[in-house]
């Protein structure tokens, strides 16, 4: 079984246990419920370092009063089954000891803590209480009424995602550093699924000053698909039925074909091509359902190229497209759901 710690000093005895065996650590941060994407970022982790946390805490600072805190899913038990299945694969195809040390000074300490540090598990979950995570705020359900702690990315906490959901990246932002602060990570990881939040960490970190991580060291691991449909994995995808599943995968579709429209005018095309295209599908979309007379609604968020660096909208023509993403976000029904591409880069 996966071990579990729910408190923070349990995770920085731990945490110490780690440091004192030269082992890195990897941090995964996750909301639970977990799906193929989550586990993905925790093999890449498992295949790269000594030892991984997975962080499992639903967040409401970053869920807003209307959003959906109390029905988001909730399924520990069945998540921690997923992850024993995952470090059971791992152990078994790796013979030698897994992951990179890091290079110590501090060889008095070493072969005592190697022996604690290697009884611990690859991996671990850190599933705290809310209290653990917000101590001067403990069972509070509306957080940003209240006083204490937050962190506000101005300006590129604002736009595309952050226009549409206004405290979310705060408590993005606010849970990660604390997270951050907790595991003293040497790497994390987060998936382009969710593209604007992985960026915005990655500035944070780097105007943080923070060391764990370092900015480099925070990893953005390609959006895990269904293999059929190509929609993007996502918890909130357990709230679709069964009709509103097959529309769902309209976004993607329409963002690809952005893409391709890209790659076929050899890149002379503007912004607001790329999101025309894009959008267009979408329509053709929500013409075919409303024929159709199914119970299904689908309604356009956004769709939007922007910059990777400044968090730019780009309508018009495009000077240099290694940094452009184009992403957007669909309802299906009640339910949001987010996806993007890269266009010029990996
Ligand atoms: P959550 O939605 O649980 O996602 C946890 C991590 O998994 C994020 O880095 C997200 O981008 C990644 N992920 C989700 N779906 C994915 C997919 N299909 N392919 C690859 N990666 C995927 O994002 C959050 O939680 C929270 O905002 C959090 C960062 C934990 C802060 O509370």
């Amino acid at each position: 079984p996966i071990p579990v710690i729910k408190t923070l000093s349990e995770l920085r005895h731990w945490r110490q246990a780690a440091r004192m065996a030269n082992n890195d650590v990897a941090i995964v941060p996750t909301m639970g419920a977990l799906h193929q994407g989550h586990l993905d970022l925790v093999r890449h982790a498992l295949n790269r370092h000594a030892l991984t946390v997975m962080t499992l805490f639903v967040n409401p600072m970053q869920f807003a009063p209307t959003e959906d805190l109390s029905k988001y899913p909730r399924t520990l038990e069945q998540d921690l089954a997923l992850l024993a299945e995952v470090v059971t694969k791992h152990a078994s195809t790796r013979s030698t000891i897994t992951g990179t040390q890091l290079t110590s000074t501090d060889a008095p300490f070493r072969a005592a803590a190697y022996e604690i540090a290697s009884a611990q598990s690859p991996l671990i979950v850190f599933n705290p209480h809310q209290y653990e995570m917000y101590p001067l705020r403990g069972e509070l359900q509306d957080m940003n009424k209240h006083s204490g702690l937050r962190i506000e990315m101005r300006g590129i906490g604002n736009v595309l995602e952050g226009q549409s959901r206004p405290q979310f990246f705060t408590g993005v932002a606010t849970v990660c550093t604390k997270l951050f602060n907790a595991v003293e990570p040497d790497h994390a990881y987060f998936g382009q699924k969710d593209i604007q939040q992985a960026l915005l960490l990655k500035l944070m970190v780097t105007d943080l000053l923070l060391a764990h991580p370092k900015p480099s060291n925070l990893h953005i691991l390609p959006t895990t698909r269904d293999p059929t449909s190509s929609l993007a994995l996502s918890s909130r995808n357990a709230y679709l039925s069964p009709e509103e599943l097959k529309v769902a995968p309209v976004l993607y579709k329409a963002l690809t074909a952005s893409h391709t429209l890209w790659k076929e005018k050899g890149a002379i095309v503007t912004g607001e091509q790329l999101v025309e295209c894009s959008k267009s599908i979408i329509s053709e979309e929500m013409a075919a359902v409303a024929a159709s007379g199914q119970a299904v609604t689908l309604r356009l968020d956004y769709i939007e190229l922007f910059d990777r660096d400044t968090f730019t909208i780009i309508r018009g023509p495009v000077q240099d497209w290694k940094t452009m993403v184009l992403a957007g976000a669909v309802f299906v029904g009640n339910t949001r759901l987010i996806d993007n591409v890269l266009l010029g880069w990996t």
